[in-house]
């Protein structure tokens, strides 16, 4: 029966007469675990979804069409069954580019799925810069990672009890898949300072990675009821603006990437405003920028965010900060 199906799929791609998405229809009529949690998936929706269509209004482009909805010709924006697969079964399984072959062998399922071509790409003028700049650089960054040899699905598509792998794909709206990425320790180092370390310890890039907008919140506020205080903010992420080429060419350079790279801790320190003799409350949380508003990090529009991590750091008592203020004095003392 599996044969036959799949025998059947293979002759009709090698009459190029394929038609994806009754394909897609048929996978999902034969596999209905992967194909419920896909259903749930960021790929399923990925040309629907609200994050996805209000950019496309911003910048209504057949390249960013023919990723998020690679099923449809990328010259159309409608909503229709092509499109509303996403990033389908077939997309995956299935060579999106090649035509089909004399022999019809990129039809087969057992294939392994590549992730890297959707993943890592440049931006669309990029023929006319100077310096090819990547929108999104996950595969890089995984590569020269200490993760670089275990492919994205052992992370991202774990198995199940049953040996199944797990087609959500849940990570930007997963408190849990965040929170394995970093490990996160904060103290206090002054009457009203804390210092925040990231060290990337479970993701196979830097985190954040993917969109070129995305970015880590960290932030801290002290805690009093009756005289609410202003919180201290920072954000890690990649900064761009726009310069001119040597060609007179207006486009988006990266001026900054602060990230938390996989082979590099980074370290943070707040002053947080009326913290001296307050508890603190901090907090590190992953956001999803839509579109940034000039160079104030602050004014920037969220298509959403979750948190990562946090705590309250109390004032006095046993802190960190007595601890390393006994350090200082004892250097201080051997130095004399
Ligand atoms: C008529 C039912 C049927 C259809 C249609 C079908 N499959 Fe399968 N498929 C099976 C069965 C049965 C197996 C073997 C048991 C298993 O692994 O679930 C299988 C196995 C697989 C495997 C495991 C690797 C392999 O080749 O053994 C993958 C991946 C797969 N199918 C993907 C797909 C995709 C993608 C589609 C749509 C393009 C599809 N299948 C359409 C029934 C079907
Ligand atoms: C984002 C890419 C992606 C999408 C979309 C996707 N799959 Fe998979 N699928 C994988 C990967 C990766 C594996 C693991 C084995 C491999 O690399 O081929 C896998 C494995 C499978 C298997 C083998 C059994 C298992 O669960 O390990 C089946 C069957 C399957 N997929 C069916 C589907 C169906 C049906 C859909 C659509 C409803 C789908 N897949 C969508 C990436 C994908
Ligand atoms: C055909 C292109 C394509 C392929 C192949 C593909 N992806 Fe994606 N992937 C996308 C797009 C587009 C999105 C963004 C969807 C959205 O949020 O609108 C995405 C989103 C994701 C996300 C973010 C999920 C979240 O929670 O926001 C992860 C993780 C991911 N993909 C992993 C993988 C892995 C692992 C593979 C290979 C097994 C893979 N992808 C294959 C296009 C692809
Ligand atoms: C060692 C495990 C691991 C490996 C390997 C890995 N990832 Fe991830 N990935 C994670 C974790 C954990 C997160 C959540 C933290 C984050 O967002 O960076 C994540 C986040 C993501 C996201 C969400 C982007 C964001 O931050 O908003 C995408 C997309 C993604 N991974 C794609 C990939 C791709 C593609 C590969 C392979 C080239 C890959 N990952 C390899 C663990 C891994
Ligand atoms: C080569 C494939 C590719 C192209 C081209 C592409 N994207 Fe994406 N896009 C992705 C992937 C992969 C992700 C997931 C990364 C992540 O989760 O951080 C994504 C994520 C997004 C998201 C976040 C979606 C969400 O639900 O959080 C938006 C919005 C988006 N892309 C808009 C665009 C726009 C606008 C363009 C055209 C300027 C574009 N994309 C071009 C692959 C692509």
């Amino acid at each position: 029966m599996l044969l036959a199906i799949h025998l059947w799929l293979v002759a009709v791609g090698a009459q190029a007469i394929v038609d994806r998405v009754a394909m897609n229809v048929a996978c999902i009529g034969c596999h209905p675990i992967q194909a419920a949690q896909w259903e749930g998936s960021e790929h399923a929706t990925a040309y629907t979804d609200a994050p996805f269509q209000a950019a496309l209004l911003r910048e209504p482009q057949a390249f960013c069409r023919a990723c998020h909805a690679p099923e449809q010709d990328a010259r159309l924006s409608a909503i229709t069954p092509a499109s509303s697969i996403g990033v389908g079964c077939v997309g995956c399984h299935l060579d999106p580019v090649a035509t089909p072959g004399a022999d019809g062998r990129h039809l087969s399922m057992r294939a392994a799925v590549d992730c890297d071509g959707c993943h890592e790409f440049g931006f669309p003028d990029d023929a006319l810069r100077a310096h090819p700049l990547a929108m999104q650089r996950t595969v890089s960054e995984h590569r020269s990672s200490p993760f670089g040899d275990q492919g994205c699905a052992s992370c991202h598509l774990p198995r199940d009890a049953a040996g199944l792998h797990d087609h959500r794909i849940a990570v930007t709206r997963d408190p849990d898949t965040l929170a394995r990425a970093l490990a996160i320790a904060a103290e206090r180092v002054g009457p009203s300072r804390i210092r925040v370390r990231l060290a990337v310890v479970g993701a196979g890039h830097a985190v954040p990675t993917g969109d070129l907008f995305r970015r880590l919140e960290i932030g801290a506020m002290a805690i009093d009821p009756h005289d609410p205080q202003r919180p201290a903010r920072r954000w890690l992420g990649r900064r761009f603006a726009t310069r001119v080429e040597p060609t007179g060419i207006e486009v988006i350079a990266e001026v900054a990437d602060d990230r938390v790279h996989a082979d590099a801790p980074r370290e943070l320190v707040l002053e947080v405003p009326g913290a001296d003799g307050r508890d603190v409350v901090w907090w590190v949380s992953h956001q999803r920028v839509a579109f940034p508003r000039g160079d104030d990090p602050a004014a920037a529009v969220l298509d959403g965010e979750t948190p990562i991590g946090g705590g309250v750091l109390v004032h006095g008592g046993g802190s960190h900060f007595r601890a390393r203020a006994d350090h200082a004095r004892r250097d201080r003392d051997r130095d004399r």
